[in-house]
């Protein structure tokens, strides 16, 4: 019997982030089991643009799965904003005969994988971000391993910040939203975490916590900042100046974007690679893979687009409750 899908392509795009690699085996492995072949598109879209593309088999991916980063390397393209752009990827699709094509990334590279399927290009999404900021998904790859990453590096910075009685402001990453500086505050007991979400003021979210801590005994400080709410080094310099704390900045910074994947992240994005192949196999296409609760769900890559999720308000009333 004639397989509708004969041939698929994959990609990463947008910020890469650990569990990319999982989810790369995952698709090249499936695809291979269910004898469809594999073209490993380089560089994002604009490896589709450029034919930057390479032949993928089951011994391709072997070892990735524990390595941080993408072995297909990603890029922001813009080209794929113009409609000379657009029309070379769908072209290289039609022309590789590509019959489905699976994109790893956030919600830019969604938008891509939308703009695509208009052009007749099957497309399925796969969300795959530290930022955890995907409106359709509970999960997304790479959070895990980059709160885990941005908590080691904090639990160091508080044996130098308590040793000397100091306050350190550390700034994570999150784009728009404050998931990563969220968990990684509860997770290491700041004093104080500043999301994006919420409107900062410097007098109750910063010096009122410091107050409150001081008369329970407390000499030392770690203060989370999520990306974008306010420079490290200026919130720093404003502590100090205000409470007469010695106080650092630190910005982890992109750090937080690499290492190898923990156990969720490999487990998720294996999980997601298997249903995108397991979708276009059966025809299903112009999806986006997602996690809702313990199942992985997926949604039209328009409604996918259109859904909206919002920071925990209970978790940030506990993170305030129990980091006095
Ligand atoms: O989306 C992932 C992310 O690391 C964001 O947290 C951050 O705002 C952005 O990418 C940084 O992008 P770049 O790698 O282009 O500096």
């Amino acid at each position: 019997m004639d397989k509708q899908i004969r041939r698929i392509g994959v990609l990463t795009s947008g910020g890469e982030a650990p569990g990319m690699n999982a989810l790369i085996r995952a698709v090249v492995r499936t695809a291979s089991a269910h004898d469809i072949s594999v073209l490993g598109i380089r560089r994002g879209y604009s490896g589709l643009i450029n034919g930057d593309i390479i032949e993928m088999a089951a011994r391709s991916v072997d070892g990735i799965i524990r390595k941080g980063g993408t072995m297909l390397y990603t890029a922001r393209c813009k080209e794929m904003l113009t409609d000379e752009g657009l029309q070379k990827a769908a072209d290289t699709c039609r022309y590789l005969g590509i019959d489905g094509l699976i994109c790893c990334g956030g919600d830019g590279t969604f938008r891509g994988a939308q703009a695509l399927s208009r052009k007749g290009v099957p497309c399925i999404g796969v969300p795959g971000t530290i930022d955890n900021d995907i409106g359709c998904s509970d999960y997304t790859i790479g959070f895990d391993t980059a709160c885990n990453t941005a908590i080691e590096c904090i639990d160091k910075l508080r044996d130098t910040t308590q040793s000397h009685d100091r306050c350190s402001v550390v700034e994570v990453m999150g784009h728009h939203a404050g998931y990563i500086a969220l968990n990684v505050g509860i997770a290491t007991g700041a004093v104080a975490v500043l999301l994006p979400e919420i409107p900062f003021d410097f007098e109750r979210d910063i010096l009122e916590r410091m107050r409150q801590t001081q008369v329970t005994g407390k000499k030392h400080f770690i203060i989370i900042v999520s990306e974008g709410v306010v420079g490290a080094q200026e919130l720093a310099n404003q502590i100090q100046a205000a409470t007469g704390v010695d106080s650092r900045a630190t910005v982890l910074g992109h750090i937080q974007r690499g290492g190898s994947p923990t156990v969720r992240d490999r487990v998720n994005a294996s999980l997601m690679g298997y249903h995108a192949i397991d979708l276009l196999d059966k025809g299903i296409y112009n999806r986006v893979v997602a996690v809702s609760g313990d199942k992985i769900v997926d949604y039209d890559v328009n409604v996918a687009l259109s859904m909206h999720k919002t920071i925990d308000r209970d978790m940030i009333d506990i993170a305030k409750a129990i980091s006095i």
